[in-house]
């Protein structure tokens, strides 16, 4: 007999199915939202990129537990389109749609004035909206895109509504990362496009260990003023994260994907956790994994003497814009 033989024989099927199966229950998070009864009632909530993939489901439960929901996208249309479903589903009004770009200073800008003339108090701020895989760009400020997307723009809409979220403390900054950080590198050149190599995932990786690195220093900074500030994980998740890659490198990842991947749904579940769980309530300055539990980010995460300096860059690149 073949080895190669024994891939024919039925008993592979049934044990190749079954252990699949196995596989997907073990990705059920510890922590449910939905036996977690924490009211939003009277707290505002913006989230990025809330039209689609996890944004859209955090914002969905920051509506359910009835907060007042800014969903910040760069469309209207789909904007719109989330807008109506979560309002739908939810049966809560109180859910607004404010456009922003966050590749563009000048559109962070000015949502943050926006932000800051309409809404009296501001508890909890997510910043979810990410692209992978993009073609090197330089956008109008002169930011390599992934870094302006993923960094730069999130980091200066923080810290524009930074003052905002003291006077409502305690409030909360959950800011998603990835996994793929451990794999990021730091340099500060990057963010202009220099010394990068565009290959696959190379450069969300910088961006993702760049997030983790300056929300700690944010930490560090808010100590005692009860905004706190945490970064996340929501593990590997089913969304459109995956739309600039080749449609093989897609056809692989959403296969796969069946079996071990998340839904938006469950992928919303760790940073929901870090919005609005009690189990933590003043915790900041730390790193969340896709099941909920605190672990160590990587060790140039973890370089206070880094961090300073980085949040120091990023904020005199952000500054003049
Ligand atoms: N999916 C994963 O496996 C995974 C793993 C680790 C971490 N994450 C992180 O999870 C977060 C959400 O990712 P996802 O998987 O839900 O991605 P997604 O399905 O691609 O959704 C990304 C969202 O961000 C928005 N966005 C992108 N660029 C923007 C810009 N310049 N201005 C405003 N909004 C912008 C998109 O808006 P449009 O629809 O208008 O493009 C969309 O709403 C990201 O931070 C990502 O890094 C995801
Ligand atoms: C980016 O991170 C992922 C996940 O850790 C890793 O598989 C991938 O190889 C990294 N990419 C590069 C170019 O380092």
């Amino acid at each position: 007999m073949n080895w190669l033989d024994v891939f024919c024989h039925p008993l592979w099927a049934v044990s190749t199915t079954l252990l699949a199966l196995v596989v997907r229950l073990q990705r059920r998070g510890r922590w449910d939202p939905r036996t977690c009864n924490v009211q939003l009632k009277g707290k505002t909530a913006i989230v990025t990129g809330a039209n689609t993939g996890i944004g859209k489901f955090i914002a969905m439960d920051f509506a359910r537990r009835g907060a007042r929901v800014i969903l910040a996208c760069r469309s209207e249309a789909r904007g719109t389109a989330a807008l109506t479903e979560i309002r739908e589903k939810t049966g809560n009004a109180d859910v607004h749609l404010r456009l922003v770009d966050v590749s563009s200073m000048d559109s962070v800008r000015e949502f943050a004035r926006r932000i800051l003339d309409e809404e009296k108090a501001l508890h909890i701020l997510v910043n979810n909206a990410a692209i992978s895989g993009f073609p090197r760009q330089i956008t109008k400020d002169g930011f390599e895109i992934s870094f302006a997307t993923n960094h730069l723009g999130p980091f200066l809409l923080t810290n524009l509504l930074l003052d905002l979220m003291k006077r409502s403390a305690p409030a909360r900054i959950v800011t998603l990362s990835s996994v793929n950080h451990y794999r990021g590198e730091v340099d500060f050149s990057h963010f202009k496009g220099d010394n990068l190599v565009h290959h696959m995932d190379t450069v969300y990786n910088h961006t993702k260990l760049h997030n983790i690195i300056c929300t700690n220093e944010l930490a560090h900074r808010l100590q005692g003023t009860g905004v706190t500030a945490n970064s996340v994980h929501p593990g590997v998740v089913m969304t459109e994260v995956m739309r600039n890659y080749s449609i093989i490198v897609r056809g692989i990842f959403n296969f796969i994907g069946i079996f071990f991947f998340k839904s938006s749904e469950e992928g919303a579940v760790s940073p929901i956790y870090c919005a609005v769980a009690e189990e933590t309530e003043g915790i900041t300055g730390k790193y969340f994994d896709s099941d909920c539990s605190l672990v160590l980010p990587a060790p140039l995460a973890r370089d206070a003497a880094l961090a300073v300096k980085d949040f120091e860059v990023c904020e005199r690149l952000t500054s003049k814009l």
